[in-house]
């Protein structure tokens, strides 16, 4: 079968990897002529408004999927009159806009944190008497990797937040104090039927995602595969999608969802029977998919900025790199380092993953005493 891929990144790029045992051909539009994902594929290299390259992709393609937030809606309302799409263009309406999609976890019956529409600096300090401080200020559309927000510590950050992002129309939410920062990630087939990932924990810095930890057997996973399962139904999903929460206690809020694979699950290559690629994959060409047991501890860490030296990373047992193919730069997510540990015990495991922080540069993390992460998993 032949697939479409609107975006030419890193997703795409796992995604056209695992396609390949599958036996699928893509093609992808992306704008950036270095498109890391470009050689695994046609890549026509245009903005993803242009309509000669939409209609090059949807007589090509038997079905077209993206691999993030950011395509114009128009884009795929537009091709999904001419070609099949997954996830459709009404879930992207949602998840790309994070005042509907809150107001829709909502109608699931989804806790959130406290939020409120801003549209002036009058809104925002309205909101706020209610929200109350600290506070985050978001753009509604067009954020990732904590783009496009700002943190409200007290009074005197209103203004000049507003002053940053009050071009757009935003998002105030509450900030939530949370023990743990989690994802269930989830694949839906085209009758409806589900396969559910173990949980995994998340530990951000800067607005960035630096480390995912497996979690197996969590008391919370069963509340966490009903939560996404609510919002995949909702919607009549077809492929992966990944769902963002934050646990205070034992209760789960939800932050947003992808309509995507997603960066917390880029573990699943190496720790689970059938990766989120494979399976995302699977769901959209409408075939059965691929368990997702896992049964062992695994972790993930993002290569941000600068790539380490492949042979520093493979000296460590259980440790496989992966390079995206990217020049380094600032804040860019140029590759991870998957970390399983079927050999070893909780203590070598830690050990080695504290090691693969430090070799990313995540000295930070890597001094934490939350990693008796394997101890944690069974
Ligand atoms: N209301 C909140 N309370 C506490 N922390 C928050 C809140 N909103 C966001 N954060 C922190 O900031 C991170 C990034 O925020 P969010 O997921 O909303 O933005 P994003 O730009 O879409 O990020 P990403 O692309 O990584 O998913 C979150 O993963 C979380 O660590
Ligand atoms: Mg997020």
């Amino acid at each position: 079968m032949n697939i479409g891929i609107l975006g030419g990144g890193q997703l795409a790029r796992m995604m056209a990897q695992a396609g390949q045992s599958l036996g699928l051909s893509f093609m992808l539009i992306c704008p950036n002529k270095n498109a890391c994902a470009a050689s695994f594929g046609t890549h026509l290299c245009a903005s993803y408004d242009d309509e000669h390259a939409q209609k090059r992709l949807s007589d090509w393609a038997d079905v077209v999927t993206y691999e993030f937030e950011n395509v114009p809606l128009s884009t795929l309302e537009s091709l999904q009159q001419q070609v099949l799409l997954h996830p459709s263009s009404s879930v992207l309406a949602v998840a790309r806009d994070r005042l509907i999609e809150k107001r829709r976890f909502h109608s699931l019956g989804i806790s959130t944190a406290k939020f409120a529409p801003v549209d002036s600096l009058e809104d925002l300090t309205r909101a706020l008497k209610d929200i109350g401080l600290p506070a985050i200020l978001k753009t509604r559309t067009q954020g990732y990797d904590g783009k496009g927000q700002a943190l409200l510590r007290d009074e005197h950050d209103i203004a000049a937040a507003w002053e940053r992002l009050g071009q757009s129309p935003c998002i105030v939410e509450s900030m939530v104090n949370f023990n743990r920062e989690l994802s269930i990630i989830a694949a839906r087939d085209q009758r409806g039927a589900m396969v559910y990932y173990p949980i995994s924990e998340n530990h951000h810095r800067d607005g960035i995602l630096r480390l995912s930890v497996s979690r197996l057997n969590d008391p919370l996973q069963a509340e966490a595969n009903a939560a996404i399962k609510k919002v995949m139904d909702d919607f009549n999903y077809v492929g992966v999608m990944a769902l963002e929460l934050f646990q205070v206690n034992d209760q789960l809020f939800a932050n947003e969802f992808a309509p995507r694979v997603h960066n917390t699950g880029h573990l699943t290559i190496e720790a689970a029977e059938t990766s989120q690629f494979e399976n995302h994959l699977k769901a959209i060409c409408g075939m059965p998919l691929g368990a997702t047991t896992s049964a062992r501890p695994a972790a993930m860490v993002n290569l941000i900025s600068r790539l380490p030296e492949e042979e520093q990373i493979r000296s460590v047992p259980g440790a496989t790199p992966h390079f995206y193919g990217k020049a380094e730069r600032p804040g860019r997510k140029v590759g991870h380092i998957t970390l399983t540990g079927d050999d070893c015990t909780v203590e070598e495991f830690d050990q080695r993953l504290v090691t693969l922080l430090q070799i990313a540069g995540e000295n930070e993390l890597a001094g934490q005493k939350f990693l008796n992460i394997a101890t944690q998993t069974n």
